[in-house]
């Protein structure tokens, strides 16, 4: 029995947990950084609490790389186990044994989420007196808006809306978080990011990546739902939306809701000027034959699974109005590569008509993420010498200098989790406005097939013709 604050880390024994929680919580650990909390692993083994420390050991030193055993004592002594399931009766033990607040995590398969909270609630752990209970959902929150609306259902049968927390751990990265500031803590770039200014956003999230053993979930899901929908859309807004007065949790998603629901919405019929979709062939990636999408083993024959997905969306709000923001990502590109960035329009020339030929590129502000996090500002300036030229000068600083400390995403997540942060977390009705837009293209691209393109490019060569005269895809690297 426990009334220290608990984290219930449900699917305790799976691969999120070894790979990502565990990892994330021990480097907090390191860094003194986590709070009075107890670790409980939940899971159908039936394993003892020495049990689940050894499995938590090990699962430590494969994937947390400050892994020591002085660490280790302090941060086990955290751990613990019950054994259940969410079975009729199978999360009794684990009411028994939380007292106090408690954040309960869904690692657990998107099929379960339902059954999950439900049993949970059976035990009585989603209230008690005088305490705090949490319920953390991962992504995908859904695989449509019915899908989507079905699942919320369910949770809010015993889970009020301020109880979930649905987890995007693009909203835990510095980036992530850094858009949002960099555009509201300087008096000089707010101004600049609205349609008298910018000629087009480009928002990317390239991987070099193949399925790395994830095909029974990618298979079926796809670019469009495994990324654009949840990671890419978040980026967007925080690109997009109008200036907060306040830091708060519910202003912050508001903002983001207005956003999408200022997105023109694309008819079943359109999908096509909007969207494209690619899926892999044979290629290369990191100097290394690979092979196609339809050749990995598992993939059903034939399959239609998008593994690049492409987007412009139009904002038609005052601030947008006649800005396209273009969205991409795939799997098995050039080049690992996470940015937003804003293109401005052009000045005018003819300054250096007489100095410069028309080979002028534009000038970008540019958040990235990957390969490395740095905000960068591709301007231009004299070249030095005696005639008066212009070069490209990119100003670009990283967000942390050497000796500054890297938190991943899924550690500032659990952290906020923990104490009840709700900001990063998405609410559900920015859910449901995405899976709104998106359906007429899950709907459209029953029909039909993606567009090959060779392992190691930059995607489909049909990505092109959703851009706008004038306009080009960013390189990848
Ligand atoms: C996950 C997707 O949510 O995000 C993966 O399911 C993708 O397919 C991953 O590879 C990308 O995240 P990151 O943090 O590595 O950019």
């Amino acid at each position: 029995m426990t009334t220290t604050p608990a984290l219930v880390i449900c699917g305790a024994s799976g691969d999120l947990t070894g790979r990502l929680l565990l990892p994330a919580l021990f480097h907090l650990e390191q860094t003194g950084r986590l709070p009075a909390l107890e670790i409980v692993g939940f899971a159908v083994e039936k394993w003892s609490d020495d049990d689940f420390r050894n499995h938590c050991r090990e699962r430590l030193v494969s994937f947390a790389p400050g892994f020591c055993d002085d660490l280790w004592r302090r941060f086990s002594k955290r751990l613990s186990f019950v054994s259940g399931d969410f079975s009729p009766g199978g999360t009794a033990a684990l009411g028994k044994a939380i007292r106090g607040d408690a954040v309960f995590y869904l690692a657990l398969p998107p099929r379960i989420f339902a059954d999950a909270a439900r049993g949970l609630a059976e035990a009585g752990l989603h209230r008690g007196a005088g305490v705090t209970r949490r319920l953390v959902v991962e992504k995908p929150f859904g695989t449509d808006l019915a899908s989507a609306k079905a699942l919320q259902a369910s949770l809010s049968e015993h889970w009020s809306e301020d109880q979930v927390l649905r987890i995007d751990h693009f909203l835990g990265k510095e980036t992530a978080q850094n858009i949002l500031v960099f555009r509201l803590a300087n008096g000089f770039v707010e101004p600049l990011l609205n349609s008298k200014t910018v000629e087009q956003v480009q928002i990317t999230a390239a991987e070099t990546l193949g399925l790395e053993g994830r095909v029974s979930y990618y298979d079926g899901a796809g670019a469009l739902r495994d990324m654009i929908q949840n990671h890419l859309f978040q980026l967007f807004t925080l690109a997009a939306l109008e200036p907060l007065p306040v830091l708060d949790a519910d202003v912050l998603r508001e903002h983001k809701v207005e956003v999408l629901r200022a997105v023109r919405p694309i008819a079943r019929d359109q999908v096509d000027r909007f969207f494209v979709r690619g899926q892999y062939a044979a290629g290369t990636s990191g100097g290394e034959s690979v092979a196609g999408y339809l050749d990995e083993p598992g993939i059903r024959p034939g399959s239609t699974t998008e593994t690049f997905a492409a987007a412009k969306l139009w904002v038609d709000n005052w601030r947008w109005r006649g800005v396209p923001f273009y969205l991409r990502s795939g799997k098995r590109m050039a080049s690992s590569l996470t940015e937003v960035a804003f293109q401005f329009r052009e000045p005018p020339r003819t300054f250096f008509r007489e100095v410069m030929d028309d080979r002028i590129e534009p000038n970008w502000l540019v958040f990235r993420i990957k390969p490395d996090e740095t905000i960068e500002l591709v301007a231009f300036a004299k070249k030095p010498g005696l005639s008066i030229e212009t070069r490209a000068v990119e100003l670009k600083t990283p967000y942390r200098s050497a000796d500054e400390i890297e938190f991943a995403a899924y550690e500032q997540l659990l952290l906020d989790a923990v104490e009840g942060d709700r900001s990063p977390f998405i609410r559900y009705d920015e859910v449901e406005y995405a899976w709104r837009l998106l359906d007429p293209v899950l709907e459209a691209w029953k029909q039909g097939k993606p567009e090959p393109y060779a392992a190691g490019s930059a995607g489909p060569a049909a990505a092109d013709r959703l851009l706008e005269p004038g306009h080009r895809w960013r390189p990848l690297g």
